[in-house]
């Protein structure tokens, strides 16, 4: 799935402050042997970093009020200091729905800085308001072996519902279709069935092929229900399918599949089946490791399939996070154990939905999975060392208490949150390299999706 991303850049300064002549701090200051403790005894302390300030006289203290140590023949631009901390707002533009050609806006403000003083800290509120109107990518990715025949016709019936259902929450979405069966080889095959795979069920279908890629990402329901009718369903062997085959392809075939740039990335995976995994390849003597780069032939099919391997779930898991892609598996509720088992693997990237016989449930799944994303939103931000961010909300609770929390369920769109973000630094680092630093702080959305439907 894909996330907005509005990022904050918290710049942090340990910088100056103006300093009185006291000489309670002096003692204060004197006594102190480093620049971190330096700059923790008081903000009037400043520490000379100069080399050769010491030479001098010996026993000169480097930490002293700044007029005392210019005195003493530090140049002032060796004097470090710490100031009171401070609050700036860099960037604090208005939210902003999704609309073309604009950068939706969820986080308000956008970039701050700030400076901290050493055990001190500082609170700023940041706002989160779910943009309306996301665009929602979906990939159809539909095992078309024999037994799918009958959700295939069903998804040909529901095609006009499902735009208008998809229409009811976003007015920017997007559908694919592919679909697959598994790696034209034996024993995948029987002998001899080549060209109608399905003979031993006494009927006609096409020759089994890996995965192919019917239709690009496109607002046409229209042109997404002929696709689906007029494509093949095949047969083979065992109840075993190369889906996740099918996955790698419709993941990487980026300009083919046409997958948004800021589109949510929703591939809903259709079976009544199982997978085979990484290894499994071996049966048909194919050992190699896959290259996960896409290789769809003129025709849309995955050409490489009867040389490399099927992928491992380690594999897939990191293909759909660097994609933020996720993934739905739509199964049978004989196989949902299975499933589950897989999609724990994959982390929050999949998750499984349980269809019904003939797939008449799809458009409840599909809607769940999108309502799912924009319900929950978590804050995360990259601070390391003694630089330390936490986070307060109530998530939207009226006069709700303050919790410590970075994430908010059941989000709605278009209502704003409020969060309370505590930033504080334990110490001063001892690298002064590190008294400026930029942080990031995004926000990302995840679909949690257990309902059994
Ligand atoms: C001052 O002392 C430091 C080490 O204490 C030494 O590296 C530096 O060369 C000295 N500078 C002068 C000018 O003597
Ligand atoms: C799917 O099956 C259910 C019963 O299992 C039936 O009520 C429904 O009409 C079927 N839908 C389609 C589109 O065939
Ligand atoms: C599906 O294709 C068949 C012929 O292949 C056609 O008779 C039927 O009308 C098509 N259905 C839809 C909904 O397009
Ligand atoms: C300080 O940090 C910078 C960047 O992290 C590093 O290149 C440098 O070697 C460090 N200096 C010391 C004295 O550790
Ligand atoms: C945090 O992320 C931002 C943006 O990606 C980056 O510029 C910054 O260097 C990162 N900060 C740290 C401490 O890793
Ligand atoms: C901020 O972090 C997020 C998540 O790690 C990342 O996707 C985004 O690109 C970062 N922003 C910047 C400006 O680097």
């Amino acid at each position: 799935m894909s996330y907005w991303i509005v990022s904050y850049f918290l710049i942090v300064l340990l910088l100056k402050t103006n300093l009185a002549q006291d000489i309670q701090h002096m003692q204060v200051c004197i006594v102190q042997t480093t620049c971190k403790s330096c700059m923790e005894a008081s903000n009037r302390c400043g520490w000379c970093s100069d080399w050769e300030y010491s030479n001098f006289t010996i026993g000169k203290p480097r930490c002293n009020i700044p007029e005392r140590l210019i005195a003493f023949g530090c140049p002032s631009f060796a004097i470090k200091e710490a100031t009171t901390g401070s609050v700036q707002l860099l960037q604090d533009e208005n939210f902003q729905d999704v609309i073309i050609d604009q950068i939706p806006v969820q986080l308000k403000p956008q970039k701050i800085r700030i400076k901290l003083r050493p055990l001190s800290e500082e609170i700023l509120r940041i706002q989160y308001r779910p943009a309306k109107n996301y665009p929602l990518d979906l990939y159809y990715l539909m095992d078309l072996t024999w037994s799918m025949q009958d959700d295939k016709e069903t998804l040909v019936g529901l095609g006009w519902k499902m735009a208008n259902t998809l229409g009811t929450f976003t007015n920017n979405f997007r559908l694919g279709f592919g679909s697959y069966a598994d790696k034209p080889l034996m024993p995948y095959i029987f002998p001899g069935y080549e060209d109608n795979p399905c003979q031993a069920e006494h009927a006609t279908c096409a020759p089994l092929y890996s995965f192919r890629h019917h239709m690009t990402l496109s607002g046409d329901v229209q042109e997404f229900i002929k696709k689906v009718n007029a494509s093949d369903v095949t047969g083979n062997v065992d109840n075993l399918e190369g889906g996740l085959d099918g996955v790698v392809q419709a993941v990487v075939c980026g300009e083919q599949v046409g997958w948004g740039h800021q589109a949510r990335k929703l591939m809903l995976v259709a079976t009544d089946g199982s997978l085979h995994f990484a290894g499994d390849g071996k049966l048909g003597g194919v050992v190699h490791r896959q290259d996960f780069m896409c290789y769809l032939n003129s025709d849309g099919e995955y050409s490489m399939a009867t040389e490399f391997d099927y992928p491992s779930l380690a594999e897939i898991s990191r293909l759909l996070q660097s994609h933020k892609v996720n993934l739905i598996f739509a199964i049978g509720e004989d196989h949902r154990e299975e499933y589950e088992n897989i999609a724990e693997l994959l982390k929050e990237k999949a998750h499984v939905a349980t269809l019904t016989g003939n797939s008449s449930n799809i458009l409840e799944i599909v809607e769940q999975a999108y309502h799912e994303i924009v319900s929950k939103v978590i804050l995360r931000d990259n601070s390391t060392g003694s630089f330390n961010v936490e986070y307060f909300s109530n998530c939207g609770v009226q006069d709700g208490p303050q919790m410590p929390t970075s994430e908010c369920n059941g989000l709605l769109e278009g209502h704003v949150y409020n969060f309370d973000v505590k930033f504080s630094l334990k110490e001063c680092p001892a690298n002064e390299s590190l008294w400026v630093r930029i942080y990031n702080v995004s926000e990302v959305r995840q679909i949690f999706y257990n309902a059994h439907i």
